[in-house]
């Protein structure tokens, strides 16, 4: 099939790709021109694990190529998908701005029957407002259809998740243009649902919120283990061997950041205010997690007293593992809040380094947890990449000024690290020492 993908963000490059190894003809196109240079000189313009390999053997292939001519891709395809960013307005309603134009552009360039897929996260009542936007700029009669067809794949792990979705939504009012999408996706052989344009939006949001839910859930809980001398970590676990609850998201601590969650949740709450329902479930999810960092820090004054002329050193950026993707990372919150307290910050991340150092240089940056420990007052596990994992905790203790370890996304067994000689803090896990816990 040949497909236009428009935005090569993480959504459209990865889109893009994996339709081009399963045998489509597919031309990206995004306006920035370096990101298309990049892409046709075969270098990934986001870091993301195999995209990399995927891009340079389509584009050797000749099933890939970058453009900034969207006209051009619209005219030499049959279906064209919508990736391009939804970034939060103040209100924190979704700016369609971008959506708007691809949709004029593609109304403009009509040469045929068209399908338009909407993958760009957007709501309710969007896919209408594409039809109605390329219907006023289309210049030939053609037919076309509007569909709407979900991503749910995760930074880090987005070429997985594309080629291995729990499910398929396909959001269509036509079922001309559903058949047609089926078949695109049909050799992933995943499940399917076949739904009205509406319900896919909806089902896209619903989903996303449910799982930030899952998180600021888990953290109230935290808050509460911590005053009563309970373990957070067991209390999730326990829950999730319910089947009905489930153990994923349901890790406590410093809560979720990223370019989904905390927007999603923000503008699912205006779509339940615009029809006039109650937003305050989803506004709450949004608090909770808002007072994740400062809480971190205020366990960190805690124990050091006044921070000015102390050293906290910082253990991952990026706003969650195998990505250096820093929007709304709780590195930059925890970051701010130890700088205006006074604290020195030092800080290493495998790749997040460079995008904080343009928002704060003064902090400064290590070449690994080792440097990052040397003469600390603090070290604070904010991001749980898997180096972190394994570190030589008597080297790290005996680096450090003070070994305080704040963990806050409770990746080490607290009773190891107080036996280690440190001062241990994870979120929602108090500090007794009973040796028989675990699951036998
Ligand atoms: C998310 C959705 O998972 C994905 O389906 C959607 O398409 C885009 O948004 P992503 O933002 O890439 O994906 O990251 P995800 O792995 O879901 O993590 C989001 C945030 O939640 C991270 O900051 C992570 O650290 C945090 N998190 C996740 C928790 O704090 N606790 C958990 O138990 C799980």
């Amino acid at each position: 099939m040949k497909i236009a993908v428009a935005g090569a963000g993480y959504v459209g490059l990865v889109t893009a790709v994996v339709f081009a190894d399963l045998g489509n003809e597919v031309i990206c196109v995004d306006v920035d021109p370096a990101k298309v240079d990049a892409i046709n000189k075969g270098k990934s313009p986001i870091y993301e694990p195999g995209v990399d390999e995927l891009l340079q053997r389509n584009l050797e292939e000749g099933r890939l190529c970058a453009t900034t001519d969207l006209v051009y891709a619209t005219r030499e395809s049959e279906v064209i998908f919508i990736c391009v960013g939804t970034p939060p307005t103040e209100t924190g309603e979704p700016d369609l701005r971008h959506v708007d134009e691809v949709a004029a552009t593609i109304g403009r360039a009509l040469n045929g029957y068209k399908i338009i897929v909407n993958k760009s996260t957007v709501p309710v009542g969007t896919g209408d407002r594409v039809r109605r936007i390329i219907e006023q700029h289309r210049v030939e009669p053609h037919e076309f259809d509007v569909v709407s067809n979900p991503e749910f794949l995760r930074e880090g792990s987005a070429v997985h998740d594309t080629l291995n979705p729990d499910r398929i939504v396909i959001g269509a009012d036509n079922p001309r243009a559903a058949m047609k999408i089926v078949e695109l996706y049909a050799p992933l052989e995943r499940p399917m649902l076949i739904t009205n344009l509406a319900t896919a939006e909806i089902i896209k949001y619903a989903s996303n919120t449910f799982l930030a839910l899952k998180i600021s859930f888990i953290n109230a809980i935290a808050d509460l283990c911590e005053r009563v001398g309970a373990d957070v970590v067991q209390v999730a676990k326990a829950m999730g061997y319910d089947q009905r609850i489930g153990h994923a998201f349901l890790q406590a601590g410093l809560g979720f950041g990223g370019s989904c969650f905390p927007k999603d949740v923000q503008a699912f709450a205006h779509t339940m205010q615009r029809y006039g329902l109650d937003p305050s479930l989803f506004q709450q999810i949004l608090a909770i997690n808002e007072a994740r960092p400062a809480q971190f820090v205020a366990r960190i004054r805690e124990r050091l007293g006044d921070l000015q002329g102390k050293v906290v050193g910082i253990l991952g950026l990026s706003f969650k593992p195998n990505t250096d993707d820093i929007r709304e990372a709780r590195s930059l919150e925890v970051i701010r809040l130890l700088l205006q307290a006074g604290a020195t910050v030092k800080a290493y991340d495998p790749v997040a380094m460079p995008r904080v150092r343009a928002i704060y240089p003064e902090v400064i940056y290590c070449r690994n947890a080792y440097e990052v420990a040397e003469g600390a007052d603090a070290l604070a596990l904010v991001t749980e990449w898997n180096e972190f994992r394994q570190l030589n905790f008597e080297r790290i203790r005996d680096l450090m000024r003070q070994p305080n370890l704040f963990d806050g996304r409770n990746l080490y067994d607290p009773q190891r690290m107080r036996k280690l000689g440190f001062y241990y803090y994870g979120v929602g896990r108090s500090a007794d020492s009973n040796e028989f816990r675990g699951v036998l």
